[in-house]
């Protein structure tokens, strides 16, 4: 199997309709990227695995999508302004802008530059006289740290009074609704509050592809409980997340946890877990035990009291939070990237095969009449029967043969031929994506089948 290089993986998203380029026919905007529509189908269907696994399947557990632009407060408290920033230098030689830790982390990735200060980066740097990765000069200006909030202003005057900001993390809309959940569904702890949306960040580093970009989508979860029950739900949550990743078929020893060595000023404890893209190990998930952090920031300055009184002993406290948050882009990539195969078959021929979780799978099905002449009819009748359950694919054009690699390519688990059985004994022929095997069924028996066969459980 030849290796999956990210170039391969971008012309292929864009081949298939997956993931083009943002404003492409503009020359682009650089680390954006717009999904198309068998992207669109595929990121929503993670939504929804996410949303099974973290809301449904969880007992107290809620859902919320809170508005992206907040009060200019929230990022005050949350620390934001004050420390939401990327420690960058620029190359006195080419002028390009770089992240010190980057630039550390590429050039020896045992360095660990998570756990250095912008003094001792700017150190470790001229003593090792790291090269520029551009030019291969080594002199670089002071370290500066960026803001990475993106900011705007609401109505008609840009004074600062009128400040805001897209928030950079969905986590914020959790908390500043947690009093709301708590007395609207009469939650009492442990309880969650989830969020599937979108965050901004003005990030310059290089993307690599959707791994990094301006503009995301996180699934965010919190789950507030009371202290001394928070260091085993930070263990809970760490197995959870990985459990949910291989559950979608993500190859275990693709995935490692990474304990951060330098916490944030709120943390107790923080893991990420990362994945081995094509180009490196990357974060998809972090799980942190965030203490009364938040709450507590949020109670200084709101005015508003953030404590819970806990029915069974009578004690006012403001709840521990315990954070899992899931990258839904990261995800994705991390599944195009474990999934897609160039399988050699017997006679030597190559199938490119997307190897997505049925639940996953953009469609679950592709209706193939055998000749379209002689079963086309036929087979749009099976086709719109189907569509009702589930999404479905028709083609009618090309050979059988070739209609199935391109189903195979796209990910499409099963394949329905029509042909002259059909029509005489209503029966169809259903391939299998994986092992390419025929079963012949009554087409009275197909929907249950697909639909036994595309449960996320
Ligand atoms: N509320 C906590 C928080 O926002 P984070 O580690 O900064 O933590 C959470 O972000 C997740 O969001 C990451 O694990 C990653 O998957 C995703 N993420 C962060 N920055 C991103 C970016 N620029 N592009 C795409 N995904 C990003």
């Amino acid at each position: 199997m030849t290796k999956l290089t990210m170039e391969k993986l971008v012309s292929y998203c864009k081949q298939y309709g997956f993931i083009y380029q943002g404003s492409e026919i503009y020359g682009g905007l650089a680390n954006t990227w717009d999904y198309g529509p068998l992207g669109a189908k595929l990121k929503n269907n993670v939504k929804d695995s996410w949303r099974k696994r973290f809301i449904q399947e969880r007992e107290n557990a809620y859902e919320v999508d809170a508005a992206i632009l907040m009060h200019p407060s929230v990022w005050e408290a949350s620390g934001h302004v004050a420390s939401f920033s990327d420690p960058l230098l620029d190359c006195k030689r080419c002028k390009k802008r770089l992240r010190a830790d980057t630039l550390i982390d590429e050039f020896d990735e045992n360095a660990k530059a998570d756990g250095m200060t912008q003094e001792e980066m700017l150190a470790y740097i001229k003593e090792k006289q790291v090269p520029c990765p551009y030019c291969g000069a080594s002199d670089f200006t002071d370290i500066r740290k960026f803001n990475l909030m993106f900011e705007t202003h609401r109505g008609v005057t840009e004074d600062a009074k009128s400040k805001i900001y897209l928030r950079p993390e969905n986590a914020q809309g959790e908390y500043v609704n947690f009093l709301n959940v708590q007395r609207t569904m009469r939650a009492k702890l442990p309880f969650s509050i989830g969020q599937v949306g979108k965050a901004f960040r003005n990030e310059i580093t290089p993307g690599n592809f959707t791994f990094r970009t301006i503009e995301f989508e996180q699934m965010e979860y919190q789950t507030f409980c009371k202290e001394g029950t928070d260091s085993n739900l930070y263990a809970y949550f760490k197995e959870y997340a990985k459990k949910y990743f291989v559950d979608l078929g993500i190859q275990e020893e693709k995935l490692r946890y990474h304990d951060h060595e330098k916490l944030a000023h709120y943390a107790k404890e923080a893991c990420d877990i990362e994945y081995q893209f094509n180009f490196g190990w990357g974060e998809i998930n972090g799980t942190h035990n965030r203490t009364n952090y938040d709450l507590s920031r949020h109670e200084e300055y709101s005015k508003v009291s953030q404590s819970y009184l806990d029915p069974e002993t009578n004690e006012k406290y403001i709840p521990y939070i315990i954070e899992s948050t899931v990258g839904c882009d990261r995800l994705v990539l991390a599944l195009l990237d474990n999934c897609y195969e160039e399988e050699v078959l017997e006679n030597g021929e190559i199938r490119e095969v997307m190897h997505f979780h049925p639940f996953l799978a953009p469609y679950k099905v592709a209706v193939l009449p055998l000749v379209k002449r002689y079963q086309g009819e036929k087979a749009k009748e099976v086709y719109q029967a189907l569509c009702k359950a589930f999404p479905c694919s028709y083609d009618e054009a090309g050979s059988i043969g070739k209609r199935y690699r391109r189903q195979d390519a796209i990910g499409t688990p099963f394949c329905i031929t029509i042909d002259q059985d059909t029509l005489d004994q209503e029966t169809v022929t259903i391939r299998n994506r994986d092992t390419m095997e025929q079963v012949t069924l009554p087409l009275s028996s197909v929907q249950s089948y697909i639909e036994e066969r595309i449960r996320f459980e």
